[in-house]
């Protein structure tokens, strides 16, 4: 059997690019005792994989050139030769940009299909999904009657952060780059305004849908987007710095000139590393996958096909091109 694999030859300079990548195919090799095959199903494309294409180590540390792209996947197994794992089993975890994966199944989570497909795994009921239940419910603190506000808010991150605001009680505004992905937001997911920050004044957005100021901001886009709405925040606002996917292509990023109506809002800014909540997935999976069957939330997949097309898939998240969680069938 050969596995095609994308395997990272070059530190982008900005835009990840194809030629940062070489797709590469090898024999797959007889796995050991204590070992597992994973016939990889889907990879997940996720922002981080820009950083971690960079060199040296910040929560996590950046990708070996040379090495197989690291990113999350999910798939079946299909040999085993360890006690805890048995074929025909669905696991998800870093399997690495490529169609198989053999593993020694530590840091890999079984996927339990009854609560929802494969694919949901790595979306809305996996890393995503996680970091926008902790993201917004034990940093952003929501309360009933307060205004959310949700950068990115048409991703997998930013539209379910957006509909768990949505059942606690409060007024979500959303901002995302096409009118398609703000009527989603609004007529799928629930929102009360959404403002396509490319056509329209976000300023005048946020004073005519927020006229209360806003009380949790979940920040996916950073930039000056940022600073927009620090100055637009209500009394004791929470800013979570979820991530500032308008900035991982630069070097310097900018950074934020208002961070002084923090004080005057006697608010804070903090910022989530979803890996910090491991522990506790279950019990965001379990309450995620209730609200689904009770159709109080969705979920949107933007599914591409084939390994060697894993560079420009990944260019897709930065472009906007993606509408939904993006992922790539293997
Ligand atoms: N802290 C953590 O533990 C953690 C974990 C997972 C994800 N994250 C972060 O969560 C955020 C959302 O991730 P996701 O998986 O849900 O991705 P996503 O929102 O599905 O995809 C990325 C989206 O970002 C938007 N975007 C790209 N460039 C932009 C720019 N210059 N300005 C404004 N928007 C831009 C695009 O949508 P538009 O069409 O709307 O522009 C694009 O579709 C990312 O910042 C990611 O790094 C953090």
């Amino acid at each position: 059997m050969n596995n095609t694999k994308a395997v990272l030859i070059a530190r982008p300079d900005g835009m990840a690019k194809q030629s940062d990548f070489a797709i590469k195919e090898e024999a797959v090799r007889e796995i050991s005792d204590g070992e597992i095959l994973i016939a990889i199903k889907f990879l997940s494309l996720d922002p981080a994989l820009r950083g971690w294409m960079n060199e040296g180590t910040t929560y996590i540390k950046g990708v070996e050139l040379g090495t197989v792209m690291r990113c999350f996947g999910a798939g079946e197994i299909i040999q085993s030769n360890h006690p805890d794992y048995n074929v025909g089993e669905h696991v998800s975890g870093l399997l690495g940009a490529q169609q198989f994966s053999i593993s020694d199944g530590k840091g890999l989570s079984k996927c339990d299909l009854g609560v929802g497909p494969l694919s949901w795994h790595l979306g809305i009921m996996g890393m995503p999904g996680m970091t926008a239940y902790f993201g917004l419910l034990e940093k952003g603190k929501p309360v009933a009657g307060e205004t959310v506000f949700v950068s990115g808010a048409a991703g997998v991150v930013g539209s379910t952060v957006g509909q768990i605001a949505k059942i606690k009680g409060c007024r979500v505004v959303g901002t995302a780059g096409t009118n398609a992905k703000c009527k989603y937001l609004l007529d799928e997911c629930g929102f009360d305004a959404a403002i396509n920050y490319k056509e329209e004044d976000v300023e005048a957005g946020i004073k005519k849908h927020c006229p209360d100021g806003i009380h949790v901001f979940y920040d996916n886009v950073g930039g000056p987007l940022l600073d927009t709405v620090l100055a637009n925040l209500g009394k004791g606002a929470r800013v979570v710095i979820c991530g500032a996917i308008s900035q991982y292509n630069k070097s310097p990023i900018y950074g934020p000139s208002n961070y002084m109506k923090i004080v005057t809002a006697r608010g804070y800014i903090t910022g989530i590393i979803v890996f910090d909540y491991i522990k506790e997935y279950p019990k965001a999976v379990r309450e995620i996958s209730a609200w689904m069957k009770e159709g109080k939330m969705k979920t949107k997949e933007h599914i591409e096909k084939g390994i060697e097309n894993f560079p420009s898939t990944l260019e897709m998240l930065f472009t906007g091109k993606n509408f939904g969680k993006l992922l790539l069938e293997v």
